[in-house]
């Protein structure tokens, strides 16, 4: 039986996410976890906890020289994960990138080329794909007719808490942490070509954080359909989670509801809460190790996840310029 070694670069302790990680791998045969690499000493004895056996390194290059592992998940902050990437896709290893892929769209085309010409797996984690809520709004999203508008929304009113996420040279911006979900939810529903990324931004609140305190992105789509996300810490009222408008209806859905609301003979509107699909996040892996053991078609591509970075970075730059930036991935 053919064997991939696997391992992670990053095992941080803020979500567990390193053990979370080859956990998931492992429900699929012939991953073998072999290498956990961190900065951090202490995270490695967690993880050889564990991994009984497993082997540690404080240095990216010492794994890549030292170790077999053939594929990556690199679980680190967002500044340094094209980097991390390429360094690997370059010593021949497969990567699985945490989202936000990358915090631009250059590091994106980067991380593409250096994958093509390594001829190696370059894919994003983005295990939300199979979240019920998103299962469950494109199971009905045949009742709404054409959907033409996609408002989402992940905001509240609060300090941002004092690690990295709150600082933008590393994080990217208020909008890559859940923004990376709710804009590759978007993309899956607004099946159309982008046209242009408009972004709007609020800094003037929390100053000892680089972060915006708000950022909206706003997408254009060919034939008349708009999408638009706000990632927001300055927002006292709330609005719905997700919200899409149809031609013939809308659906309203949150993480753990799902409503849709049509039009019956009448003219009344019929609102109908719609059982949640269960969730298969395990699912990604699962097609990681589909693709690299039986050649199947990776789902979340490089490409696929690139058109989610060039939403998130073209936002944040348009709302510095004050003008729409033109989308070069349609
Ligand atoms: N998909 C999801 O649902 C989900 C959930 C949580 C986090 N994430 C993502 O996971 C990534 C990491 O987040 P986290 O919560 O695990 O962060 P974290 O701060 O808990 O862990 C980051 C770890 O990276 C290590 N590190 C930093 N630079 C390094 C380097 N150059 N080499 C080796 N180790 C290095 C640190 O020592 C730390 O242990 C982010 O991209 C985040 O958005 C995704």
């Amino acid at each position: 039986m053919k064997q991939i070694k696997v391992g992670t670069i990053g095992y941080g302790g803020a979500f567990n996410m390193g053990k979370h990680h080859l956990n998931d791998m492992m429900k699929n045969k012939g991953f073998v976890p072999a290498a956990v690499c961190d900065l951090d000493a202490k995270r490695l004895e967690t993880a050889q906890t564990d991994f009984p056996g497993i082997q540690t390194y404080t240095d990216v290059d010492e794994m890549l020289r030292k170790s077999d592992v053939e594929l990556l998940a690199i679980i680190l902050p967002h500044n340094v994960h094209a980097k991390v990437a390429i360094q690997c896709m370059n010593a021949g290893r497969h990567v699985v990138v945490e989202k936000p892929f990358a915090i631009t769209v250059k590091e994106c085309d980067a991380m593409i080329a250096a994958g093509k010409k390594h001829k190696v797996v370059c894919s994003t984690f983005h295990n939300r794909h199979w979240d019920s809520n998103i299962l469950t709004i494109k199971k009905h999203l045949h009742k709404i007719g054409r959907p033409f508008r996609w408002e989402s929304y992940a905001g509240h009113y609060g300090e941002p808490g004092t690690w990295w996420r709150s600082y933008k040279d590393i994080s990217g911006g208020v909008i890559y942490d859940w923004g990376a979900h709710f804009c590759e939810w978007m993309l899956q529903v607004m099946d159309y070509e982008m046209l242009e990324i408009n972004g709007y931004q609020v800094k003037e609140v929390w100053k000892k954080f680089t972060n915006e305190d708000e950022l909206e992105a706003v997408v254009r789509f060919k034939g008349n359909a708009v999408g638009s996300h706000v990632a927001s810490t300055v927002s006292i009222t709330g609005k719905d989670q997700i919200r899409i408008v149809g031609t013939k209806g809308a659906i309203v859905a949150s993480h753990g509801s799902c409503d849709v609301y049509l039009k019956d003979k009448d003219n009344h509107t019929v609102k109908t809460s719609v059982k949640m699909e269960p969730a298969q996040n395990s699912e990604y892996y699962k097609n990681v190790h589909d693709h690299l053991f039986h050649g199947k078609k990776l789902v979340i591509t490089p490409e696929w996840a690139r058109r989610v970075i060039q939403i998130l970075d073209y936002a944040g730059q348009s709302s510095e310029k004050g003008t729409g930036i033109k989308a070069k991935y349609k």
